[in-house]
Formats: C-alpha cells, structure tokens, sequence
C-alpha cells in the first residue's frame, strides 16, 4: 500500500509521548512541553531523540512526516540531518515563539527571524533531496504581530511552507483573540500577515467558523486532523464530514505529543471514531467518514494537503514510489483471516488490526529502508 503520511507531529516532544493527558492545552504546555523542549538546546539530546522519532514513525509507516522542532536552530538542521540520513520525507520546521509564554523559553523578534532565515539559507545549501523546510509560527498566542509578518514575508522571499496551529481549544481562542484584539478572527490573524498561503497547513481547526473555513479554502491551506491529540487533552471534536463536503484540502495528524501515538493508524481509528461520535450526538442523518475515506485521508488526500499531490500518496505512473509492504501474517499479527479471505478485507483488517509487526517493507523514493531502519 501507498506509505502513509503525519501531516502534523512534533519531535521533540516523542520524549514525553505517553504522558501528560491529564491537563488541558495552556496548562498542557506549560506543564509539560516547553520544560521538554528546552532540552533541546543540548545537540546529543537532539540527536538521540530525534532518531528515535524519525525511526519509529518509518517502521509504524510514515514515509511523509511534518514536524514542529524546537525554537534551537542547530537541533533543528540535526532532525533534517537525520532525516536525510535515514531517508525519510519531511518538512521541518524551527519553531517561532516571541512572547512572553514561558519564562526562559522563548526568543527575541529578531532572533527569531535571523534564526529562521539562518535555517533556510542552511537547508538550502544542504540540498538534501527529499527534506523541505517549513515556516513554523507555534500558534498565534506564542508570536507578535511584527513576527508574524516577518514569517510571511520569509515565506514569500523563500517560497516555502508554513504549518502552525489554529482553533484548537475554547480557551486557546479566548486568550489568541484577547492578544490580537485589532483581528475579528483567529484566521485573519494569518491571513493578514500573509501566513495562508496554499502551502499551509493548520493543525487542529477544529473551532472555525464557516466564514473562515471559506478564507482557508480561498488561500488553498489544509486543515490538518489530529483525533488523538483533540481527545487525549480535551480539544474538542472535528467535523471532518463538513471539510470534505465543503472541498477544504484535509490531512491526519498524530500530534505527537498531544497525541500519544505515533502511528497513522491509530490517527484512522481515532478519526473514524470522531465521525461515529458526532453521529451518536447528532443523530443518524449525520454521515459518517468510512474507513476508506480515513484511509484515503493518510494517504492520498493527505498527499493533496501538503502539496505533494502529483509526487505521492498512490501508485500513479509518475510518482515516487512511497510504499509499505504489508504482512497480514506477521508473528504475533493480530489479523485474523484464511484463504478465502477477499483482499480488500485484509486491507480494512489491517487498518483497524494491524500494527508496526504487519508492516514489513517501507520504501521512500524507490529506497527500501527496511533493512537499516525497521531492524533498529
Ligand atoms: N498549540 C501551541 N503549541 C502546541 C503544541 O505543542 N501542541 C498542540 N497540540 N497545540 C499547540
Ligand atoms: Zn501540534
């Protein structure tokens, strides 16, 4: 099957995943994501931990992956150097923060966007093949208009992506509009300083107004779903149906560590079982997303969000070939079939059964990584 692809995770904080659902988002990241970032600033932390996620998401099948580093420079060209050395296809972004959020974790204005040009000119001169970098403004609350505006005039000079997030949670959105009060939406706070641009991608949306979701639309930006992260730290519940049937580009995200796994599959699972709650809420005439529509959503569609539509996510003549050799037989698979078993039921098997044991093979751009990197 075409490799699979997190529109939207953090590595630098797979060193914490698995703890920390027990608060809501602000104190969330008070409590827990900014002290784990900061560990950043060490190089060799850097380097073992970010080897640690690129390896993981590969054997769980992400062969796309865009991460949020940290605000350090130098650890974020050491997860591009990993990457690239492992084979992964990512964008990465060195994280913007210039407000006074956290009390040593943060940088000036002007750091930031020296910083930031700094890692673009590097990255640039790197050439590595298959890592992009990515304009990477943590969320409104975390960033000054000035930032703001220098990030998307970067974004212009340099022709490059932009992830960040957006419409999270009710208390984010209350504090982001009471920092922005010259805005009449968390949109246009992006909007304005040029940071919605077709290659841009929205982590979480899930608060959007219809008035807004038709300016992201308009701009080309894609809303990136994270169902475990929402749920795991009380976000809130995405209408996905209402993106697709509006045409607003969708991808999956795990939101490592919002999110405490860092497979696409439990981002399928977990998506079908938001669509299936809000049927339960709102009654049967609400039409659920099936798993082939998730599927397609880490696959496919999510390929269309992050721009790589004509490069992955099938196996169209033309494209790179981003595959996953599966093994429904693996030891120790907990699939469950025969002889008789038809195909397309090993593939739903697999989505709602499979695990990182069934995925035997991944290749990114034509390189079977298996032997080097599932191994470890
Ligand atoms: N909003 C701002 N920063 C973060 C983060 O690290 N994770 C999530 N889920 N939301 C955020
Ligand atoms: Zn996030």
């Amino acid at each position: 099957m075409p490799g699979m692809i997190d529109g939207h995770i953090h590595a630098s904080q797979y060193a914490y995943v698995g703890t920390g659902s027990d608060l809501p988002l602000l104190d969330w990241l008070q409590e827990y994501t900014f002290p784990a970032e900061m560990k950043y600033e060490a190089l060799t932390y850097a380097t073992d931990y970010y080897t640690r996620v690129v390896r993981q998401t590969l054997k769980n099948g992400t062969t796309t992956a865009a991460y949020f580093a940290t605000i350090h420079t130098d650890a974020s060209l050491e997860l591009c150097r990993i990457a690239d050395s492992i084979g992964q296809r990512v964008f990465v972004g060195k994280v913007n923060m210039d407000t006074p959020l956290h009390e040593t974790y943060k940088e000036t204005t002007e750091e930031s966007l020296q910083e930031t040009k700094r890692f673009l000119k590097e990255l640039e001169s790197r050439k590595y093949q298959l890592v992009k970098p990515i304009i990477t403004p943590r969320f409104a609350l975390s960033t000054t208009r000035d930032l703001l505006k220098g990030l998307g005039d970067l974004a212009k000079r340099y022709d490059v992506a932009v992830q960040t997030h957006i419409q999270e949670n009710h208390e984010e959105v209350r504090a982001v509009m009471q920092h922005f009060p010259e805005y009449e939406t968390y949109t246009a706070i992006y909007d304005d300083n040029g940071l919605l641009t077709n290659q841009t991608f929205l982590a979480h949306g899930i608060y959007l107004s219809d008035d807004e979701l038709e300016v992201v639309k308009k701009r080309g930006s894609s809303i990136i779903h994270c169902p475990n992260s929402n749920l795991s730290i009380f976000s809130g519940l995405l209408d996905v149906r209402n993106l697709l049937d509006k045409n607003v580009k969708v991808c999956l995200g795990t939101d490592v560590a919002g999110g405490y796994s860092v497979s696409i599959l439990d981002a399928i699972r977990r998506a079908l079982h938001v669509s299936n709650t809000l049927r339960i809420s709102r009654g049967e005439s609400y039409r659920v997303i099936t798993y082939k529509d998730a599927f397609r959503l880490a696959t496919l569609d999510g390929a269309r969000a992050l721009g790589l539509g004509d490069e992955i996510g099938n196996f169209e003549v033309g494209k790179s070939f981003d595959a996953l050799i599966v093994d429904v037989g693996a030891t120790g698979s907990h699939i469950q079939y025969d002889s008789e078993t038809p195909t397309k039921e090993l593939v739903e098997k697999f989505i709602f059964c499979g695990d990182d044991r069934n995925i035997s093979s991944v290749y990114v751009n034509g390189r079977n990584l298996s032997e080097e990197t599932l191994a470890k």
